[in-house]
């Protein structure tokens, strides 16, 4: 199968968040299963740098945005058989120190930006020889796709064009501009209609993607639920659930070549489930680093992630103030709304012997702090699937999750199946909510063998992505095969 993937960004070469991942991974096991695999994604400042093997190919792109023509390049990378990258190079538009954003505010060019990166794929799957057979696009950046595809075939001639898949990893994130920027699409004003991109007077990219991608998939059978509901639907639960019949809900897997504790370049010591002694030495080494007091004894609670509403940063603050006073230690990296940044940072310099913090992306130590850590906290107000708590796991660190989205297709708690439990589960979205299941969390670290038994359970459980791309290949099939 011929599979063209789409996304705004892909590990290794760009990341923001689990989208890169989740992207990059199944490339990479599509191609294993026997795919042939194309990936489209922009090229960003410093890709070139570390990849001087990188190509640029004798294809110039000329894609009308509104009123102009707007030129751009295309370079190439094959990182593994049957895998071929192709970097769509535009430096106003891609060559910034943000993918989308700096200090908290979008880039005011996004639409201009993403419309003619959906363009440029459109471009690629239609003239590259190799012909895609699908395109899966992912998240609002490239969910115009379909519908310029669709446009093409009608107004345009092209015969046999690929069919579409579209992933929702964050239903919060359409891709909403004003109506001023529909231009930019060069669509027939017919689209901008209920049945296309228009959504409260403006433009929508994934709302229009919803309505004519012929799969759509999202990255965990509950939040496949989820979206339908007005609760978690953003506005967009109606069309979706018009929709159902094309919804699939595929947990995302874990690339444990490099989520992993024997061979992880990111880790001064390795360890194994029949042996922890390799944990504790992170744990001490982490507490050293971060100027904590050194003491394996301490119980350890871990977070790292996008500091955003979704994230439920706001109970976690409050539940750490009230936890404070406890025999406990804190550790979190984050990056996002300058409020939550310096909420942590204040914590932890009225904390300085129990919580340490720091702001800003880093690629060694989210391994460091999830082997470090007892527990990891993930107390998310929604969660399309989240790969932290699936990584805790492997890392013999017991996650402690709202039941939410993936958090609550991945995590089992005591209630659910005593045997399987692996982590710690709360469901209302407040901060005593939470701070209860932190208190459950240290009574569970003074009763060694049953933390060894929820740590044995989460290190066995296998989140493999051959699983999850096989899973995808049905949904390739199935849309293939439809009428
Ligand atoms: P989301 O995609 O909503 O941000 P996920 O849990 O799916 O949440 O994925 C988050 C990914 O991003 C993980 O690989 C996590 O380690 C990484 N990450 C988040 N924030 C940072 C940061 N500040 N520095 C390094 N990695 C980060
Ligand atoms: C999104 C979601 C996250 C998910 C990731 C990868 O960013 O917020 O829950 O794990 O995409 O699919």
């Amino acid at each position: 199968m011929k599979v063209l993937l789409a996304s705004s960004e892909v590990y290794p070469y760009s990341k923001t968040g689990g989208l890169a991942d989740m992207v990059g991974a199944l490339a990479k096991y599509l191609a294993h299963a026997g795919c042939q695999v194309v990936l489209v994604t922009p090229l960003y400042s410093s890709i070139r740098a570390r990849h001087p093997e990188l190509q640029r190919l004798d294809w110039k792109l000329e894609l009308p945005l509104d009123s102009h023509l707007v030129s751009g390049r295309v370079c190439v990378l094959q990182p593994a058989h049957r895998l071929t990258v192709y970097f769509i190079e535009h430096s106003g538009f891609f060559e910034r120190p943000g993918l989308y954003q700096e200090h908290g505010r979008d880039y005011p060019d996004n639409a201009e930006r993403f419309v003619f990166f959906s363009k440029a794929v459109v471009n690629l799957a239609r003239y590259l020889p190799w012909r895609a057979q699908v395109v899966h696009l992912h998240d609002w950046q490239t969910a115009l796709v379909p519908l310029l595809i669709q446009d093409q075939k009608q107004r345009d001639k092209w015969l046999r064009p690929p069919r579409t898949c579209l992933t929702i990893h964050n239903l919060a994130y359409q891709g909403q501009f004003p109506a001023s920027t529909f231009g930019l699409t060069n669509l027939p004003w017919s689209y901008f209609s209920m049945e296309g991109v228009e959504f409260h007077g403006g433009v929508n990219c994934l709302k229009a993607g919803i309505g004519h991608a012929q799969g759509l998939t999202t990255v965990s059978p509950r939040y496949a639920r989820e979206i339908t509901t007005p609760e978690l639907g953003f506005g967009l639960d109606g069309i979706l659930r018009q929709q159902d019949h094309l919804l699939t809900g595929i947990l995302n897997g874990v690339d444990y070549t490099e989520w992993n504790t024997e061979h992880n370049p990111n880790l001064h010591n390795a360890y194994h489930k029949d042996d922890l002694s390799g944990k504790t030495a992170e744990k001490l080494a982490l507490q050293k680093e971060f100027g904590l007091p050194v003491n394996a004894q301490i119980p350890l609670f871990g977070n790292i992630g996008r500091l955003v509403h979704q994230k439920g940063i706001d109970i976690l603050l409050g539940a750490l103030e009230e936890m404070v006073a406890a025999d406990l230690q804190f550790v979190s990296l984050g990056a996002g709304l300058p409020e939550f940044e310096s909420a942590l940072l204040d914590l932890a310099r009225r904390y300085p012997h129990k919580v340490a913090v720091r702001t800003g992306y880093d690629h060694g130590l989210p391994h460091r702090i999830e082997a470090a850590s007892d527990f990891f906290l993930m107390p998310s107000h929604f969660e399309p699937c989240g790969l932290n708590q699936m990584y805790s796991l492997r890392y013999g660190t017991v996650p402690i999750v709202r039941a939410t989205g993936g958090l609550d297709d991945s995590v089992i708690d005591v209630r659910e199946n005593a045997a399987l439990a692996n982590g710690i589960k709360f469901d209302v979205y407040s901060s005593s909510a939470l701070a209860h299941a932190m208190r459950k969390a240290l009574a569970l670290f003074q009763h060694r063998d049953l933390l060894q038994h929820y740590r044995n359970n989460g290190m066995n459980q296998d989140f493999s992505w051959e699983r999850t791309a096989r899973e995808y290949m049905k949904v390739y099939e199935n849309i293939l095969t439809r009428d």
